[in-house]
């Protein structure tokens, strides 16, 4: 029996609380700072995913066996490493990489040089200082739109500009660089080959020798139907992916998967806890956009719920490095995650709408992101511009979409939007 704290406060955090309380494993679970949702799995604690002195006294106080976080901000700071460098933090098993490991999300540049190194198929780019803007606009004038540029660093999501035209570039470029238009995130930026083809997202849980695959997912990240206007943190999901198919699937575990495991292996790098490819198809074959050091959301309200297997029996064993000997237990059906939105998201929005209709959600799971318990009551209120997912399976994407969407129109809030064409996409595809 093992206590258990969980960093992080969005849909991801919900469906990692969701399930790691059903596992028998399980003695008190914790979720700093968690949201309505993590809630009703366990206890929330009011620490920020920053706050590792604040972590670091949580966990000894309450005797907690094991660290799951969340987000990318706290590995990429360094959490891992923080409590691995205390004495009496020898026996937490930490899911989630130290800071070395989360380079590969916290640089693309890092990220870029670890591909190369390791003939890890990716688009061809070339990285260019502060001081180097003649030669990034020269770079520029050689090739040819769309241009595809990126700050190094983490950005919120909001790092990678697409532009059509030479001088929308040189522009972007210019302030990117010179301006600081990411802050230090863009003090050194790329400059990517634009690759055409379909996304899709690949999980592993890796305890640094020997890895397990979790259920591909795709997301939809365009706020308008259709796959248009402005980005946002994700409208929702859908799992399995239909046109990843097995062979496909057996491309990405041996030129992506295998190979990145054994390159962080090989750089020294002790990696235990989840990794994220963010890939696309290309004709027939796999290459990398981006690695992510932690689930994805809303990839994680889609994928967990396929999860059979207990979750925490499979983090103890990634803990003890014993993954190898791990079968992984799938539910074959397929998952829809609708995400319902904040009028305005990703712009402006209103907070501290009252959330209706949520026990008239029959045949779906709730996974809560931006949405609090008013204080003193029962009542629901949103509190972010994603405030939650519907997740249903089905026998076929279509069905799981139906049984969401059937979902999703009986709950209600002020100015609730959400794009009512997931999956659309894939309907070419057999399922
Ligand atoms: P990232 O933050 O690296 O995931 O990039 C955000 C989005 O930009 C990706 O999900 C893709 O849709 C797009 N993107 C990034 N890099 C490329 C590329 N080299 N070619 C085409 N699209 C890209
Ligand atoms: N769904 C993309 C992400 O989690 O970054």
């Amino acid at each position: 029996m093992m206590n258990v704290l969980i960093l992080g406060s969005g849909g991801r955090e919900h469906a990692l609380a969701w399930k790691i309380a059903q596992s028998p494993e399980l003695n008190n679970l914790y979720i700093a700072p968690g949201n309505a949702g993590t809630a009703l799995a366990g206890e929330n604690i009011h620490l920020s995913v920053t706050d590792f002195e604040g972590i670091y006294n949580f966990i000894k106080e309450k005797v907690i066996g094991m660290l799951i976080v969340g987000p990318e901000a706290p590995l990429v700071e360094g959490i891992t490493d923080y409590m691995k460098a205390k004495l009496d933090m020898q026996h937490l098993i930490i899911i989630g990489p130290d800071k070395n490991g989360a380079m590969i999300e916290g640089s693309k540049d890092f990220a870029k040089i670890f591909m190369e190194k390791y003939g890890i198929p990716t688009a061809i780019h070339k990285t260019f200082e502060k001081d180097q803007l003649d030669q990034a606009i020269d770079y520029l004038e050689k090739i040819s739109p769309p241009y595809v540029l990126k700050a190094d660093g983490l950005a919120a999501g909001k790092g990678v500009i697409i532009c059509n035209s030479f001088d929308q570039a040189s522009k972007e470029l210019k302030e990117m660089l010179t301006e600081e238009k990411f802050g230090k995130a863009s003090s050194k930026v790329l400059i990517e080959e634009f690759m055409e083809g379909i996304e899709l997202s690949a999980f592993v849980l890796t305890d640094g020798n020997s890895y397990t695959i979790l259920p591909s997912a795709k997301d939809y990240k365009r706020i308008g139907e259709g796959d248009t206007g402005l980005n946002t943190g994700g409208m929702g999901s859908i799992s399995p992916v239909p046109f990843a198919d097995e062979e496909f699937m057996r491309k990405v575990e041996s030129r992506i998967i295998r190979p990145t495991v054994e390159g962080l292996k090989q750089e020294n790098i002790r990696y235990k806890g989840f990794i994220f490819f963010g890939l696309i198809k290309r004709g027939n074959d796999p290459y990398v956009i981006e690695y992510n050091v932690r689930m994805g959301d809303p990839e994680a309200e889609s994928v967990i719920p396929r999860i059979k297997s207990d979750l925490l029996e499979m983090f103890i064993a990634a803990g003890r490095e014993q993954l190898d000997q791990y079968n992984i237990e799938l539910d074959e059906r397929f998952t829809a995650a609708i995400m319902l939105v904040s009028g305005g998201y990703p712009e402006k929005y209103e907070k501290g709408k009252p959330i209706g209709g949520l026990d008239a959600v029959e045949d779906g799971l709730i996974f809560y992101a931006g949405a609090q318990r008013q204080a003193g009551t029962n009542e629901i209120v949103t509190s972010g511009g994603r405030v939650l997912a519907v997740t249903s399976f089905g026998r076929d994407l279509e069905e799981s979409l139906r049984k969401s969407y059937a979902g999703a129109a009986k709950i209600d809030f002020h100015k609730m939007y959400y794009r009512k064409d997931l999956g659309k996409d894939l309907m070419q595809y057999n399922n």
